[in-house]
């Protein structure tokens, strides 16, 4: 993609600030960010001259989204509150930035003539299925307030496209790990934890058995993603992973081998809201515009190993 108008949501937050980079490199981007989760540091090296501009607002203030998408090409939104276990302990916060801002972001597109929003989706929707790998037309069972939040995305993505002829794709990410993702918070993902224990010498935490599977997705693969998704002429839902099932011993293992160090767990109980087993046939991204991820899991662990590293001084 080059010489385009385009607003990342949620650009100050993990994913987004990892796409927010590429997307400066040759494109006029801007960042709508609200802060709840994301941080300053995550984008300091691309807002300012010659960079990215920065609005600090919510996605649910309807105004503010019309004003920033003025002669906007594509919108990538990315903002929510990306997590189960906080969509459990509360599911109305989840609903205002999930579904509520998600109807605004696409009013708002409309409005401003955009050509395309490309939204991120979660491979929660699907729930438990009882087939492996999980493709897109599978029913869908989402079983937490956050599932829910992006299935009802998707749905008002698909309406918006049915009714008003606003072109949306929505991106179903399979858990997606890579640098800038946050391994501090209390909800934070599996492999930025696990990558700071062993830093720390502390045991890996494992709810259950450690025999759920995921299917464990880099974070450039899912910027290369979105930039297809956008520029195709596709809309829709399609699944964006590995292709490829690793149960949680799995990763424990790999991310030891590649640091070099012991393997040490420490079980907890299973956590509510969280599906057993995760895996994405992404056949459909392939065929209909040829995305093909580029990085093994070892491959991706040992860039997101090296960031942390460069983070930490180590
Ligand atoms: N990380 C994953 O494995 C994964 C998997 C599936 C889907 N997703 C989706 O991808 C997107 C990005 O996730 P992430 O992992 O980068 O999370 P993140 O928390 O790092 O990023 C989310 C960003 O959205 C911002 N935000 C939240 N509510 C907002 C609001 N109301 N207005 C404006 N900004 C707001 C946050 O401040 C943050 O910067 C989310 O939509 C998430 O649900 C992520």
């Amino acid at each position: 993609m080059r010489r385009k108008k385009v607003v990342v949501t949620g650009g100050a937050g993990f994913i987004g600030s990892n796409l927010s980079a590429e997307l400066c490199k040759e494109n006029e981007v801007t960042i709508v960010d609200d802060f709840s989760t994301g941080k300053e540091s995550n984008i300091k090296g691309i807002i300012g001259f010659g960079g990215a501009r920065l609005i600090r607002r919510s996605v649910t203030d309807l105004e503010a989204m019309k004003e920033a998408f003025k002669s906007t090409d594509f919108v990538f939104h990315q903002a929510a509150i990306p997590s189960v276990p906080r969509s459990v302990s509360d599911p109305i916060k989840t609903n205002d930035a999930g579904i509520t801002g998600t109807l605004k972001v696409l009013v708002a597109a409309r409005e401003c003539g955009v050509e395309k929003v490309v939204f991120a989706s979660s491979s929660s929707v699907y729930g438990e299925t009882e087939m492996l790998p999980k493709r897109e037309d599978m029913e869908c069972r989402p079983m937490s307030p956050y599932a829910v939040s992006k299935l009802a995305g998707e749905h008002y993505c698909r309406v918006f496209t049915e009714l008003y002829g606003l072109k949306t794709v929505a991106l179903r990410y399979f858990n997606v790990y890579g640098p800038m993702q946050d391994p501090k918070s209390e909800y934070a993902a599996v492999i930025p934890r696990f990558i700071d224990c062993a830093f720390r010498g502390e045991a890996f935490p494992i709810y259950g058995d450690g025999l759920q599977s995921r299917d464990f997705t880099y974070v450039k693969d899912v910027v290369r993603a979105n930039l297809l998704a956008a520029e195709s002429k596709a809309t829709g839902v399609y699944n964006i992973g590995s292709g490829k099932r690793t149960t949680v011993i799995e990763l424990a293992k790999a991310i030891s081998e590649v640091l070099g160090c012991e393997m040490r767990i420490a079980h907890l109980s299973p956590r509510s809201g969280d599906v057993r087993d995760s895996w994405a046939d992404i056949s459909k991204a392939k065929r209909d515009w040829g995305f093909e991820p580029a990085y093994s899991l070892k491959e991706g662990i040992a860039e997101t190993v090296e960031w942390f590293r460069r983070q930490d001084g180590l």
